[in-house]
């Protein structure tokens, strides 16, 4: 039972659960500054969406239609990307955990907004707990810094993926706080360098996790893979 994941730039990651794909927050490259993976090239069986802006949903309907692949994500979303054409759509909620195949999903709160890109109402934004029964991964959306994360992180979690970039996530100093109250075993950090607002030195970011907390962090760079 291994969980892998490789990252995409920015917020997209693909994960490989125990032979299970899908990929969060699909941003590719033609959308993402800094994917050097097409939608075209993606396979996968389900699409986990956390929220509705356009760099974490651009490439979505597509995949899922190429792909025949079930789209999970909040009940507005689901909800808008079923009248886009996308057939196999699973929506949660906040708070809300399913037995999917592969695995308890559980969405969890995030603090950010989830306008879609046609204006529409997107719900609440999110982020994604996913229990594999062996692999715990805490992957928090675009959110600022909230103390209840300290909740999240009484499941063990063996890797927490965390927005950096600041502006319009948390930042370098909110998120190394995340992962005190999170205390992952790894974290691979997100949301940074793709646009001029959200520029960070993740390396340095990294360096004060592996100084100041019990995590290890992990800087991935675009299209690597990690293990757990
Ligand atoms: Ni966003
Ligand atoms: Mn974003």
């Amino acid at each position: 039972m291994t969980v892998t994941v490789t990252f995409h730039g920015h917020a997209t990651f693909s994960l490989d659960v125990n032979g299970t794909k899908m990929i969060v927050d699909p941003f590719l490259k033609g959308n993402n500054p800094l994917a050097q993976t097409a939608a075209d090239d993606i396979d996968v069986e389900y699409v986990l969406i956390t929220h509705g802006h356009g760099d974490h949903v651009a490439d979505a309907a597509s995949i899922a239609t190429r792909c025949n692949a079930t789209l999970i994500t909040n009940f507005e979303i689901a909800d808008w990307f079923g009248r886009q054409g996308v057939e196999k759509t699973h929506p949660q909620h906040l708070g809300g955990g399913f037995n999917h195949p592969f695995g308890y999903l559980k969405m969890t709160p995030a603090l950010h907004g989830s306008k879609l890109p046609d204006g529409e109402y997107g719900g609440m934004p999110g982020g994604f707990l996913l229990k594999t029964g062996k692999e715990n991964i805490y992957i928090a959306g675009d959110t600022a810094l909230f103390s209840d994360m300290s909740l999240i992180g009484e499941h063990e979690i063996d890797l927490a993926i965390l927005p950096i970039g600041d502006n319009f996530t948390m930042g370098p100093d909110d998120a190394l706080r995340a992962v005190e109250f999170l205390n992952p075993k790894k974290v691979v950090p997100c949301h940074y360098n793709t646009f001029g607002y959200i520029v960070q030195d993740a390396d340095a970011w990294a360096a004060r996790v592996n100084a100041e907390t019990s995590a290890e962090a992990v800087v991935m760079s675009v299209d690597s893979s990690i293990t757990i």
